[in-house]
């Protein structure tokens, strides 16, 4: 098949939040990673051990938040646009007084070194976060989540911690579940193992609606951006970003003179970088999280 005329270009700024505050980003190279705009342009650090961030998406039809967590020094800048980012420093620091999660984290010893911990509290709050956006479920009592402890031992799946030792850290996340029997729970500064009936006042409380993951200006930008969109059927960033949302319109980028395959790299969530370092090698990337038919995982024969 030829090659089409090259999609028209558009120029394109990356908008997002980060801990609820707005951010911009134009011209950026397509390979930057979040982590590397956190650092360089927001007051947060990150790094290796914390680099787990929240990650929000809006989608206007449904009017719904979507949140996953995501390590950011994965993450590609340009896959978060029109994304609120939450760190760990956005649930709680030492000026603002700190979340539950790191609360409980302190309070059942389950931090030793403290490299792996605001990753584990990002993994946990996210946990916690999705689960209370879980239908069907009935409310828990005050101070607790809707979590189930089965959910609390997979929260961390993800994170690695050297020295601690995985006991503690799952404790501090079965203690938010609304099924979990505290007495079941190791040693922590909350009450003293067996000496009393395990007491849930004494815990920091947990209200699932504290932080808002997605902030409403950043709502309104995308209705106002969705419009106008409308009216452009094929566009590649001028940064040598594409992002399409149908497979007949990847396959009209594979046609176009725009398409090497020298040069150019598909990604989804990017975590195949943290394996192969092939950063350079790219100076175009098509992200196609935002093709339905390739976001799903259909079991059986259809
Ligand atoms: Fe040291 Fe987890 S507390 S790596």
């Amino acid at each position: 098949m030829g090659k089409e005329e090259a999609a028209a270009v558009e120029s394109s700024t990356v908008v997002l939040a980060v801990n609820g505050k707005r951010y911009e980003a134009a011209g950026v190279d397509p390979s930057t990673s979040l982590l590397e705009f956190l650092r360089t342009q927001t007051p947060v650090r990150g790094g290796c051990g914390a680099c787990v961030v929240l990650i929000s998406k809006y989608d206007q039809a449904t009017d719904e938040v979507t949140e996953y967590s995501a390590s950011s020094c994965l993450t590609l800048l340009h896959s978060v646009d029109r994304c609120s980012v939450i760190t760990s420093e956005g649930i709680g620091n030492t000026k603002d007084g700190y979340h539950p999660v790191q609360k409980r984290l302190a309070g059942f010893h389950a931090s030793h070194c403290g490299f792996c911990t605001p990753g584990m509290c990002m993994s946990i709050f996210s946990t916690l976060v999705k689960a209370d956006k879980a239908a069907g479920r009935p409310n828990p009592q005050a101070g607790f989540s809707k979590l189930t402890t089965s959910e609390a031992e997979k929260a961390v799946s993800g994170n690695l911690c050297r020295c601690t030792g995985y006991r503690p850290i799952v404790d501090a996340c079965k203690s938010f579940a609304s099924d979990v029997d505290l007495e079941d729970l190791g040693l922590n500064c909350f009450w003293k193992k067996g000496a009393e009936p395990a007491e849930v006042s004494k815990l920091p409380g947990y209200n699932s609606g504290a932080i808002c993951t997605f902030p409403e200006f950043l709502k309104s930008e995308i209705k106002s951006a969705l419009k106008q969109a409308d009216d452009v059927p094929i566009a590649v960033s001028n940064d040598g970003w594409y992002h399409p949302k149908s497979i007949e319109e990847l396959h009209r980028l594979f046609d176009s003179n725009w398409f090497d395959e020298n040069s150019v790299k598909i990604v989804a969530s990017n975590t195949g970088s943290g394996v192969y370092k092939d950063q350079d090698l790219y100076d175009k990337y098509i992200d196609i999280k935002g093709i339905p038919e390739l976001s799903v995982i259909n079991i059986g024969l259809p």
